[in-house]
């Protein structure tokens, strides 16, 4: 066995073998490329070969051999999990690789250890590529959306693979350079933060139908398809109509009720709020998915919490029908906000990190293959490609239409859900922020008397140019 795979030459190599490993690796091998697949124990390779024989997919045992089986500049997928698993492979790879080399790392990487691998590996000649994928298992193994970042110069090498493998929109691939060093990442970090933001939006419509418009799970079903034909078509509400109608394996009825109220998270939503905060851009909705999720794995005291705060009295909607359009409406309403603000925080990651994103072709790249792909990115890309500098994306002709003509029922439906004791986190923040936005008054002209009052911290006027400090009297001493 040894000495057959040691005569094999290969095109790339994917170092890490679990799910979103072998996944890349037998898309790649369906596209015609030689892959190495190499996994640190043994089985792993061994149970993928068997289990997906494939003739372009060669497993190897040790790093050398892999690194062996390449024409210079050689090509490496690193696969495994995200932090210190990353550096361990990097230390032993760099040992073996020339100048010219390439290391594509296709985990969750946080964007500052890209950043960094990026600028210690560029020190020794050897190219890194920080990349986003995005699609679960099923994506990577036939079209995910994938976000490179790092040096343009080298990105042909990789962008043939890459490009083949990718998901295809309109007959594009969803894969395009992103830019320097951990831009990649980023994009993908921030995918994710929206992602989070979407889910929960779709969350608490779910609560809205279920608990004041009485709707049952085959009455979701019904709508979530009826929603999949219009302008909220979308992978996320196509898999929620299908979850709706799932029936339970152990009990009577569907599998949705049976399922404990309570979601974790591994990280990437947290990130891109800690982000949003060092940025100073406002991405509430996405922090507002992150502090749902914190709210409902609290069992234990939400149970105790129960018995003694009083509950809402229930006031069911009116029209059934007409809460249902209410709720899509607020809800694509809700959602435009949620892709705005994590547009912003890319535009102002750009301007910091210097790497000149390009934000139509990153909405282009997510209309297929990812978690968050939806006929809306089409429209998002217009936008940005009829003003590729487009502050916020509330203020694009046709989202500005889609805020001014859904807001009404936001509000409604945000009325209605707060009167039946709904949580509606991520909804909330949507109006808020439309509001604040719109330069409505949010209170900050008492916030900077307050500041000036207990620490003199001065004041802005309306009238005049200029800081003020003004003797608020005894109590400021
Ligand atoms: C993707 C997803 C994926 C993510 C999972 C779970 O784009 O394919 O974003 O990368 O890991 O969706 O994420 P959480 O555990 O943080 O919800």
């Amino acid at each position: 066995m040894k000495e057959e795979y040691m005569m094999q030459k290969t095109d790339i190599g994917v170092i890490g073998l679990a799910v979103m490993g072998r996944s890349l690796a037998l898309n790649m091998a369906d596209h015609g490329f030689k892959v190495g697949g190499y996994n640190r124990s043994r089985e792993v390779t061994d149970a993928l070969v068997k289990e997906h024989p494939h003739d372009n997919l060669v497993p190897f045992y040790d790093l050398e051999t892999l690194v062996a089986s390449q024409e210079r500049p050689r090509r490496f997928l690193i696969m495994v999990k995200a932090g210190k698993p990353v550096d361990m492979v990097i230390d032993q790879l760099v040992l073996l690789l020339d100048k010219g080399d390439m290391i594509l790392d296709g985990g969750n990487s946080f964007f500052e250890d890209t950043r960094r691998r990026e600028k210690r590996l560029k020190a020794e000649g050897i190219y890194y590529f920080g990349t986003g994928v995005s699609g679960g298992e099923h994506g990577a193994r036939f079209g995910p959306s994938i976000m490179p970042g790092g040096e343009e110069s080298a990105y042909r090498h990789i962008a043939p693979v890459l490009e083949a493998v990718a998901a295809k929109a309109q007959g594009e691939p969803c894969c395009a350079y992103m830019g320097p060093d951990g831009a990649g990442h980023y994009v993908k970090m921030v995918h994710n933060g929206i992602e989070y933001a979407d889910m929960q939006l779709i969350a608490e419509a779910y609560l809205l139908l279920k608990y004041a418009g009485n709707y049952t799970n085959e009455e979701l079903a019904d709508l979530f398809e009826e929603w999949n034909e219009g302008e909220l078509k979308s992978y996320l509400i196509e898999i929620t109509a299908r979850i709706f109608r799932e029936a339970d394996d152990y009990a009577e009825g569907e599998l949705v009720d049976h399922i404990l109220d309570s979601a974790g998270q591994k990280g990437t939503g947290r990130w891109t709020s800690l982000e949003s905060l060092k940025q100073g851009v406002n991405v509430s909705m996405i922090t507002a998915a992150c502090n749902a999720r914190i709210m409902s794995n609290r069992i234990a005291e939400r149970n105790a919490a129960k018995a003694l705060i009083k509950e809402a009295a229930k006031q069911p909607a009116a029209d059934k029908k007409a809460f249902g359009e209410s709720v899509r409406k607020g809800l694509y309403t809700a959602k435009i906000v949620a892709y705005a603000q994590g547009f912003d925080l890319l535009r102002h990651a750009s301007s910091e990190y210097g790497w000149d994103l390009n934000y139509g072709r990153i909405a282009s790249i997510f209309r297929a293959g990812c978690i968050i792909q939806a006929q809306f990115l089409d429209d998002i890309t217009k936008a940005f490609e009829n003003d590729s500098e487009l502050s916020n994306l509330m203020l694009d002709s046709y989202f500005l239409e889609g805020i001014n003509s859904g807001k009404g029922s936001l509000q409604s439906i945000l009325c209605l859900g707060i009167q039946n004791g709904i949580p509606l986190p991520a909804m909330s923040q949507a109006e808020a922020y439309i509001d604040a936005f719109r330069g409505t008054p949010t209170g900050a002209n008492l916030i900077q008397a307050q500041r000036d009052c207990f620490g003199a911290h001065t004041y802005e006027r309306t009238d005049r140019e200029g800081v003020f400090h003004h003797d608020w009297g005894q109590d400021n001493e």
